[in-house]
């Protein structure tokens, strides 16, 4: 029976160590604060957005979101981020993605200020990440990295196969995980629905992170006895939410991500991390 990836627990640890550092900036008379522009009614986003803001409230942090309707115009969402961008208030701010269909997303993450991107994804960010060179890491891959260290899974030198290749986590997370960092250097492989030989790649892990949001993809027979499994993707039935790692798969693995209480809290975390460091690098 594998033992859990218990994100709540390493995510507690990681805010009350920033909210100390939260404490420390108003001490001095300073302050963090976060914005979020939400564009369109998405549920699975509201919600997600509303967490962080509660993240925020319960550290202390001052938050301000934006909320658009689902028919903004591309003009109206980047006049949105133009005015994070201009707010003296907001050190550090996200677009939650996707945005509806239709809008340009990669020309709306290009107009972030790259000092107050919190996600890391624009591009300059993302360079940054390509180049091994200090800069924001994108909130979930920089989460799942610390999920993996913090449970000493061995990730150095071994094999990890991504299942997935989005802007927010595969591509990312890719480039994280066989950078020369603690905790990466590792064997990298990329797959998608579209590959062939999908399964024997998948078998062939020390560590699966699928990031495709296809409830129930990655299988026990897919995944190598003793592997470390982490579920990344989201799916929603109603209001549950649905992991790509099916059940079984813990009588197969050493461990893995419960559905609830795994990425989830870290990818909050991180983002409460980045905005810590932005403020204390700007106030
Ligand atoms: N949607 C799903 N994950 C993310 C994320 O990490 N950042 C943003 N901005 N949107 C997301």
């Amino acid at each position: 029976m594998a033992e859990l990836l218990d994100g709540a627990r390493v995510a507690a640890r990681m805010k009350m160590e920033l909210a100390d550092r939260v404490a420390r900036l108003r001490a001095q008379g300073r302050y963090v604060g976060l914005g979020t522009i939400l564009v369109g009614d998405d549920g699975p986003s509201a919600t997600y957005v509303a967490l962080k803001h509660s993240d925020c409230h319960e550290m202390g942090i001052e938050s301000i979101g934006v909320h658009l309707p689902a028919d903004a115009s591309q003009d109206e969402i980047i006049a949105a981020v133009e005015e994070m961008n201009d707010n003296p208030l907001v050190h550090a701010f996200l677009v939650q993605l996707p945005l509806p269909d239709g809008v340009d997303t990669e020309q709306v993450l290009q107009r972030i200020r790259p000092d107050k991107d919190v996600d890391g994804l624009h591009p300059v960010n993302l360079g940054k990440l390509v180049l091994g060179a200090p800069g924001p890491l994108p909130c979930t891959p920089a989460g799942i990295v610390e999920l993996l260290a913090a449970h000493r899974v061995e990730v150095e030198g071994q094999h990890v196969v991504i299942i997935g290749r989005g802007i927010t986590v595969g591509r990312p997370l890719a480039l994280l995980l066989a950078s020369k960092r603690p905790g990466c250097n590792a064997a990298v492989t990329v797959v998608h629905s579209g590959v062939e030989s999908f399964a024997e790649i998948v078998r062939s892990a020390d560590v699966i992170i699928s990031a495709a949001g296809v409830p129930g993809l990655v299988t026990a027979d897919i995944v190598k006895p003793g592997a470390a499994v982490v579920g990344a993707g989201t799916s929603w039935s109603g209001k549950k939410l649905l992991s790509d790692i099916d059940l079984e798969v813990e009588n197969v693995a050493s461990w893995v991500t419960p559905r609830i209480g795994g990425v989830g809290p870290m990818t909050r975390a991180m983002l409460i991390a980045n905005v810590v460091r932005a403020a204390e690098k700007i106030n």
